[in-house]
């Protein structure tokens, strides 16, 4: 099994590389800095002797530069590299449209592939706003994070429709990792560094490693379906994956249609037509 993780250097990105090369994958760590790529190498290789994870150079932000010629078909894909602190249109543009970029330029690799988008709790109070999409507006950084978010599973959704509708062996799914937080998470030497405690998050959210699972279980699963929503069980924030039922804004198909024409108006790319969709 061949695994391409977006952001596969740190955080929820690092462990579900990481878990995956456990089970036996092959993992390809889409990520910008290379050192980071060697020494998230490094960890996974101390803990899973002989895994087979290599690095492939790529920033979300310009996915029009990775080299697909350097890739194998993949088996799944993880839309995992995500910023949550920076102006709103570059979280738009690195959350969002940098994965629906990756998808068009990645196409003719993921004929049979899980498609696995990672979302966020914090799409549940946003709404797209369709004549700003990308939140230049007045909008907080909190919730122009949350709409990038929505609109990376609104995405997810709205891709899984076109390919069943299409009759295509590839599917989309989308996840979501709970409350993760750097505190609850284990450290990996070279990787992360366990700070000091926050033990009573500790009872609401969970780790990186444990956020990460949800992700896996969409990559790994036999019982996962193409436009499924799978998140922790406890609250939607932290346990074992859990299917969930996704909140009807996030599945509306005329807002993804927008988003969807939108995506590859801002982009200049037909995703559809590369995808035979
Ligand atoms: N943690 C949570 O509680 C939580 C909750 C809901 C959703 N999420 C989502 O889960 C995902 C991972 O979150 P996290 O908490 O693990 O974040 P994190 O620890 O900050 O890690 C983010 C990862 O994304 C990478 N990245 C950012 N911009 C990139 C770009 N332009 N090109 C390539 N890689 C890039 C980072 O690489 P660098 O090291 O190079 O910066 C890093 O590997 C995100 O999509 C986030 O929105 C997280």
């Amino acid at each position: 099994m061949n695994v391409l993780v977006t952001g596969g250097n740190a955080g929820i990105g690092y462990f579900t590389a990481e878990q995956l090369a456990e089970a036996g994958a092959t993992v390809v760590l889409g990520c910008r800095s290379e050192a980071k790529a060697e020494r998230a190498i490094a960890a996974i290789r101390s803990r899973v002797p002989g895994a087979d994870v290599r690095h492939l150079p790529l920033d979300v932000s310009d996915p029009a530069s990775v080299r697909t010629a350097d890739l194998d078909p993949l088996d799944a894909v993880v839309f995992n590299a995500g910023i949550a602190d920076a102006p709103n249109e570059l979280m738009f543009a690195t959350n969002h449209l940098g994965h629906f970029a990756l998808t068009y330029w990645l196409a003719p690799l993921l004929t049979s592939a899980r498609i696995i988008t990672v979302g966020s709790f914090a799409a549940r109070s946003e709404r797209l706003d369709l004549d700003d999409l990308t939140s230049a507006g007045d909008v907080t950084t909190k919730r122009a994070y949350g709409r990038s978010k929505l609109a990376q599973m609104s995405f997810g959704f709205e891709l899984d429709r076109r390919l069943r509708a299409a009759g295509s062996k590839a599917m989309s799914v989308v996840v979501h990792p709970g409350g993760a937080l750097d505190s609850l998470t284990p450290s990996r030497p070279g990787v992360h560094t366990r700070p000091a405690s926050t033990r009573v998050a500790g009872l609401l959210l969970h780790g990186k490693d444990s956020g990460a699972r949800p992700a896996v279980h969409a990559v790994l699963g036999g019982d996962v379906e193409g436009g499924q929503l799978w998140g922790p069980r406890q609250f939607g924030l932290r346990g074992a994956p859990h299917l969930e039922t996704p909140h009807e804004h996030m599945t509306d198909e005329r807002t993804a249609k927008a988003l969807w024409d939108r995506s590859c108006e801002l982009t200049g790319l037909d995703l559809g037509e590369v995808l035979g969709l």
